[in-house]
């Protein structure tokens, strides 16, 4: 069964300079002919199950004018939604206007992610970032106003010369918001992006770990519940979407670049237009075997802090957690901990997740 839907948006009204998504510029010719497109992916393929989790991402969706709304508006009619659906929309602060937003109240959004970034000026605009924190201030007031309660805000962090009190000062930003959900990556550079081609440089590996120390420590000072690696909410409002995602539950991903995994098959989208366009999407499929199924189940589930619920594992997997790969070893060397209902990585090791990861590839 399949109760999850991304669809992507690969449009912005402008570019980032740190940004390697699928995007384009947005242009109203081409937004009319995605949507169409958009629309003949999903009646192909949407097999009439009810939605529980939808995820309008990108790019910026926020780009999209009320007259591509309405269009919008037809394709999620296909969906049958659940009736306490969590429906999140990636919006860009610069975008939202107030028409807009209570055009995603009327489809039935209820959750907004939205891209911070930075709350400092010299930052956001080595990003190339064309807001400012007064303005990220206003639309959230308005964004609460129109009455959506559960917001997710991006903070990046690890730009060329920041330092840890600069990270304070967002941090601090960022909690005076008043908002639930906090989602914060590190910078990395991409060779295809403003910042690859300048040859800009991370900060150092000490500092980056200090950062990612320091924000842990501080929202969870502050009431936020770090629950996945790069993740933290308030009051249990974490991202139902995304739990799919390192539960490894089937979701459908609709559109150019977008992934999805149903029954035992993960595919990819083409990044191409014009492939999309001419119906040839798919440009990877990966047909699961039950190894691969569960190596994906461990590198996934280990995302989240809580870890893998060994019960479950079994009765899913038909496997005891405890003996595979080295796990056992990983126990004993200290960077797995099993507290006899789950199996997770000990905090110490977080920032390292990803070489104990490579284990179970
Ligand atoms: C699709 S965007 C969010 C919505 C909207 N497009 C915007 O930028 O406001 C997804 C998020 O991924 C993060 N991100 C994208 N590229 C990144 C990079 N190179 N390094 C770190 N974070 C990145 C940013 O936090 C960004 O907000
Ligand atoms: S970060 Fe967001 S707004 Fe910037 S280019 Fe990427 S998708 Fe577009």
């Amino acid at each position: 069964m399949t109760n999850s839907v991304y669809i992507h948006i690969p449009f912005c009204n402008n570019i980032c300079s740190y940004c390697d998504f699928s995007k384009v510029y947005y242009n109203n010719d081409l937004v009319n002919k995605y949507l169409d497109s958009l629309l003949l992916e999903i009646k192909n393929n949407y097999q009439g199950e009810i939605i529980n989790t939808l995820y309008i991402g990108g790019g910026s969706p926020s780009s999209l004018s009320i007259d591509n709304l309405n269009k919008l508006r037809n394709i999620i009619k296909i969906f049958k939604l659940s009736s306490d659906i969590e429906f999140t929309i990636e919006v860009n602060p610069d975008d939202i206007t107030k028409d807009k937003l209570l055009f995603y109240k009327e489809i039935g959004v209820n959750r907004i992610s939205i891209g911070v970034e930075s709350t400092i000026d010299k930052y956001l605009k080595y990003l190339n970032r064309r807001h400012d924190f007064k303005l990220v201030q206003d639309k959230i007031k308005l964004i609460k106003d129109i009455g959506f309660s559960n917001i997710s805000v991006d903070l990046i962090y690890g730009m060329k010369d920041e330092t840890l009190h600069d990270l304070e000062k967002d941090l601090n930003n960022l909690l005076s918001l008043d908002i639930n959900h906090i989602s914060t990556y590190s910078l990395e550079i991409h060779d295809n992006t403003m910042l690859g081609i300048n040859n800009d440089k991370r900060i150092d590996d000490d500092l980056d770990r200090k950062m990612y120390d320091y924000i842990v420590n501080y929202l969870e000072k502050n009431g936020f519940e770090h629950y996945e690696i790069s993740n933290f909410a308030k009051n249990k409002t974490y991202s139902k979407h995304n739990l799919v995602y390192w539960n490894n539950l089937n979701y459908y991903g609709f559109g150019v670049g977008a992934s999805g995994y149903i029954d035992n098959i993960r595919y990819q989208n083409t990044k191409s237009f014009n492939n999309y366009f001419l119906e040839k999407r798919i440009i990877n499929k990966e047909i699961l075997s039950n190894e691969d199924t569960i190596s994906y189940a461990l590198i996934l589930g280990f995302r989240k802090i809580k870890g893998i619920n060994k019960n479950d594992f079994y009765n899913r997997y038909h496997v005891d957690i405890l003996s595979l790969y080295n796990i056992k070893d990983l126990i004993k060397e200290g960077l797995l901990i099993d507290d006899g209902e789950y199996l997770k990585i000990n905090k110490e090791y977080l920032y390292v997740e990803n070489s104990i990861l490579e284990n179970f590839v």
